[in-house]
């Protein structure tokens, strides 16, 4: 990418970088870019998703990104007649609102119901877009036989390498410092009543 001005000597100075790493250019918005990437490839994590916490962008528009990137990258797997799994990220979002009972243990059936959510200020179109992604991934996966497993991360927190802070760290942190303004969704109660 001779053109891309972006410092990433925090990935290539990573031990055995040099041998072992290749970094391309992809955008979820044009799903193609991902063939090259996963060319040859036996495994990958899907993890990109875009996180807009400012709500700069409308719900529709970040989901449908999510969504068309979600479903680029196993078309391109399954293309690449090489994978043996795919790991896609999802989100606790996209499981942890909406259920109208108690319970103790949240299961593969379970789904946030994203009226519910809509409401929820900033970080309502991530929310809705985790739940509306992971679904088709997983429709993909099984109409195709792509052996597809999703991740439900809550807060990943702990040392990181990339220059910037990374958002789940800042909402961390806000814990922390008490600006709980900025963790509003934390108001809306799990359970529908
Ligand atoms: N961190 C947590 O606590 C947490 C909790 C639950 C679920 N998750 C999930 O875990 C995954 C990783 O989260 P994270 O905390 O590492 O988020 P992050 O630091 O914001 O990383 C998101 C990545 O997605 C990339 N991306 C965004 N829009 C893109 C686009 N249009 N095309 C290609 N790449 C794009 C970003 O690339 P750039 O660097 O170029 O912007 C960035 O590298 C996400 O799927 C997230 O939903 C995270």
């Amino acid at each position: 990418m001779p053109e891309n001005k972006r410092d990433l000597s925090y990935l290539t100075s990573l031990p055995g970088a040099t041998e072992r790493l290749n970094i391309f250019n992809a955008d979820l918005c044009n799903p193609d870019s991902f063939n090259a990437v996963v060319e040859g490839c036996i495994g990958v994590f899907h993890v990109a998703t875009p996180v807009d916490f400012q709500d700069k962008e409308p719900e529709e528009v970040v989901t449908k990104r999510s969504i068309d990137g979600a479903l680029g990258i196993p078309k391109a797997c399954l293309n690449a007649k090489t994978m043996k799994r795919v790991v896609y990220t999802s989100s606790a979002a996209a499981v942890m609102f909406g259920s109208n009972k108690d319970v103790e243990e949240v299961v593969e059936s379970f789904w946030s119901d994203i009226d519910y959510i809509r409401p929820i200020k900033r970080y309502g179109p991530y929310m809705i877009s985790k739940t509306l992604t992971e679904k088709p991934v997983l429709e993909f996966s099984e109409k195709y036989g792509l052996d597809v497993v999703t991740v439900i991360p809550s807060f990943v927190v702990g040392p990181f390498i990339c220059p910037k802070l990374p958002g789940s760290i800042h909402g961390t942190l806000t814990l922390v410092f008490g600006n709980l303004d900025e963790l509003s969704f934390l108001d809306q109660p799990l359970i529908k009543k």
